[in-house]
């Protein structure tokens, strides 16, 4: 229901500024749909890797896939914060976030195989990596990020859409959920007691698995997974 105030307002709005509103509207879900359909993609692509794998190797080296669509409210917030201009062209150049999808695996070579394998596909560049597994962030953070770029094929053509993933472990998702619960809950004010207890649990996390790796590979032998081709052809 809108307010009366509202209401006023939408009651002296002429018919052309409606009908551009309406086109504001199209314009802005078409703009999020892509990025849907983006995401969709690197969805498939991963699930197919991870079906393949079990069936062929009989190993599962993906754990988990989650995915998320940034709300139209946060990406208006993250455009004022960054105080870029308000137009479809550099909202796709400058926020590359807005398809996420987030691999969790058991083991850190897995992590490395699953984006070596996503990245080798021929229809995927890479636009961006940031290795917080080899030089995890300050507090703690590790996850491997890469933003890709995938085409997305409409009736109007090809085009291509920004999507960020985020490979981590178990125990590094473990660690960075609870970090971002925490960061919330003090409203980022968090006491330094706490930064350094949680410092200290992504050093134990990080122990943890270098020994599940390493008796994982006591048990079944170092990996004996394929070379990664690149440029998959088709
Ligand atoms: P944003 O503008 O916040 O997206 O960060 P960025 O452009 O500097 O990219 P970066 O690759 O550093 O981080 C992207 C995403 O990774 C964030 O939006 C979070 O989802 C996640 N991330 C990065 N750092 C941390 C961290 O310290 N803790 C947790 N829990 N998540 C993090
Ligand atoms: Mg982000």
């Amino acid at each position: 229901m809108l307010t009366p105030r509202a209401q006023r307002t939408l009651e002296t709005i002429d018919g052309q500024t409606l009908d551009e509103m309406r086109a504001l509207r199209d314009e802005t879900e078409r703009f999020m749909l892509r990025y849907k359909f983006g995401m969709d993609e690197v969805i498939t692509k991963l699930s197919i890797l991870r079906e393949e794998f079990n069936q062929t190797h009989d190993y599962n080296p993906i754990e988990h896939i989650s995915s998320r669509l940034k709300s139209l409210d946060s990406v208006i917030e993250k455009m004022a914060r960054k105080g870029i201009e308000p137009n479809f062209d550099t909202i796709r150049e400058t926020i590359t976030d807005i398809a996420g999808v987030r691999v969790t695996c058991s083991f850190v070579s897995d992590a490395y195989r699953i984006f070596e394998l996503l990245t080798a596909q021929r229809d995927i560049r890479v636009i961006k990596v940031k290795d917080y597994i080899k030089e995890p962030k300050p507090n703690g953070y590790q996850s491997l990020h890469v933003i890709v770029e995938v085409p997305v094929f409409l009736s109007t053509g090809p085009h291509p859409v920004a999507v960020e993933v985020q490979i981590r472990t178990i125990a590094m998702d473990f660690w960075a959920s609870l970090e971002h619960k925490i960061y919330y809950k003090y409203d980022r004010q968090v006491p330094q007691e706490l930064l350094d207890g949680l410092t200290d649990a992504a050093h134990t996390a990080s122990e943890l698995d270098a020994r599940m790796e390493r008796l994982h590979r006591e048990v079944h032998g170092a990996p004996r997974l394929p070379h990664v081709p690149r440029d998959i052809a088709v």
